[in-house]
């Protein structure tokens, strides 16, 4: 009998994983939520569109992102939250897992603008199946997180 096992391609595998952390548009905003607390927000706004099918946005005021940071932020497994197994026993974030903005970046199409505190530009970075299809700097940004347009709505379909 001839082999029948193959690697998934990683479009494939970034897709399946992403269903552990997104099943449904609630868990978006969950995610982008606990990610605005995290960074110190007072301030939150959510602007759902379609039951979130369409268009989910979440604006916060908290410490924002550098432009190097914005764009690591999408790979999976990267946070700022913890560095070794031993902080898993001291958390004191919402996230931890650095897998919720790769999992959203492999499901829709996201468009990011942030800005660190104290700088006069930002950056805008746009993303469509966990690809990068632009990176830019903006001017002084609240940190504005949108998914758009699923382009894999089997995966976020509530
Ligand atoms: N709204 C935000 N403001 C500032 N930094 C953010 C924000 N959202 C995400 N980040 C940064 O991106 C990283 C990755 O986010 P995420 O994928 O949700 O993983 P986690 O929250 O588990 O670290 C976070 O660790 C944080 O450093
Ligand atoms: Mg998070």
């Amino acid at each position: 009998m001839s082999d029948v096992i193959r690697l998934l391609p990683d479009s494939v595998a970034n897709q399946i994983a992403a269903g552990e952390v997104i099943q449904r548009p609630a868990s978006v905003v969950k995610e982008l939520v606990e990610n605005a607390i995290d960074a110190g927000a007072h301030h939150i706004d959510v602007l759902i569109t379609d039951a979130g099918k369409t268009c989910i946005q979440v604006i916060d005021d908290g410490k924002g992102m550098s432009e190097t940071d914005a764009r690591l932020a999408f790979e999976r497994h990267a946070t700022s939250k913890i560095r070794q197994a031993a902080d898993l026993f001291a958390l004191h974030t919402m996230g931890f897992r650095g897998e919720a903005l790769a999992s959203i970046a492999a499901v829709a199409q996201v468009e990011l603008r942030t800005c660190q505190e104290g700088e006069q530009l930002g950056t805008r970075i746009c993303i469509s199946g966990s690809k990068v299809e632009s990176q830019e700097a903006v001017a002084n940004t609240s940190t504005q997180l949108k998914t758009f347009s699923s382009i894999f709505q089997p995966a976020v379909s509530s």
